[in-house]
């Protein structure tokens, strides 16, 4: 029997509406940074990497871009709160104007550590634009200079964001809305999504 999809997810950001919102964001940033040297825009892997790649291209503005991999003890979303680093930076930020390039801020737990993480290096200057805000879940409050969407309490895939690895490459944004039918047979999205052979 063919899956309908409908039952399971639904869109909640379009690929037009990213686009639209990601340029208007791109021009924001580009006006943030007042200094000669470029700010270093650090993204953290995974789930950032595609924002990051649409929203620098979409910048007027020189600025050299880093990667940094952390997980969290909990295993999945928010939990202990505590998070340690896997892979480190490559550049010395101190000194440096740094943009956090974030896919999502649920609990907030995640950003509060990168914060004093780098915070400790030195930067000249330290900002934070996330692509999405899941507001309504915020344990530690946390500062968000620049944000895309604020969006609902619900567990989000597409865009670089995932369900166990899967559906990064999702040009849009979709929201889950029956998580234990995805849990049960998480690649039951893939046929439809990504044609036959999933
Ligand atoms: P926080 O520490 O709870 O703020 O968690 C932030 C991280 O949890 C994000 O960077 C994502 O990796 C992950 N996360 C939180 N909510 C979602 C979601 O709805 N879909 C996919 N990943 C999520
Ligand atoms: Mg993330």
């Amino acid at each position: 029997m063919p899956i309908d999809h409908a039952e399971i997810v639904e869109t909640l950001v379009t690929k037009e509406e990213l686009d639209r919102r990601i340029d208007a964001l791109a021009v924001e940033l580009s006006g943030s940074f007042e200094h000669d040297e470029p700010p270093v825009a650090i993204s953290i892997l995974k789930g950032a990497t595609l924002f990051l790649a649409d929203l620098t291209r979409a910048m007027d503005a020189p600025l050299e871009i880093d990667f940094m991999a952390i997980s969290s003890y909990a295993g999945g979303q928010g939990g202990s709160g505590v998070v340690r680093i896997v892979k480190d930076l490559d550049t010395d930020i101190s000194g440096r104007d740094v943009l956090i390039v974030e896919d999502i801020v649920d609990t907030g737990f995640t950003l509060t550590y990168l914060r004093r993480t780098l915070s400790e290096r030195g930067p000249r200057s330290l900002q934070t634009v996330t692509l999405l805000d899941k507001a309504a879940r915020r344990i530690v409050p946390v500062p968000l200079e620049h944000k895309g969407f604020e969006i609902p309490d619900v567990f989000v895939l597409g865009y670089g964001m995932d369900f166990q690895g899967k559906y990064r490459n999702v040009p849009e944004i979709l929201a889950v809305k029956d998580v234990a039918r995805l849990a049960n047979d998480p690649l039951i999205l893939c046929d439809g999504l990504f044609g036959e052979a999933g």
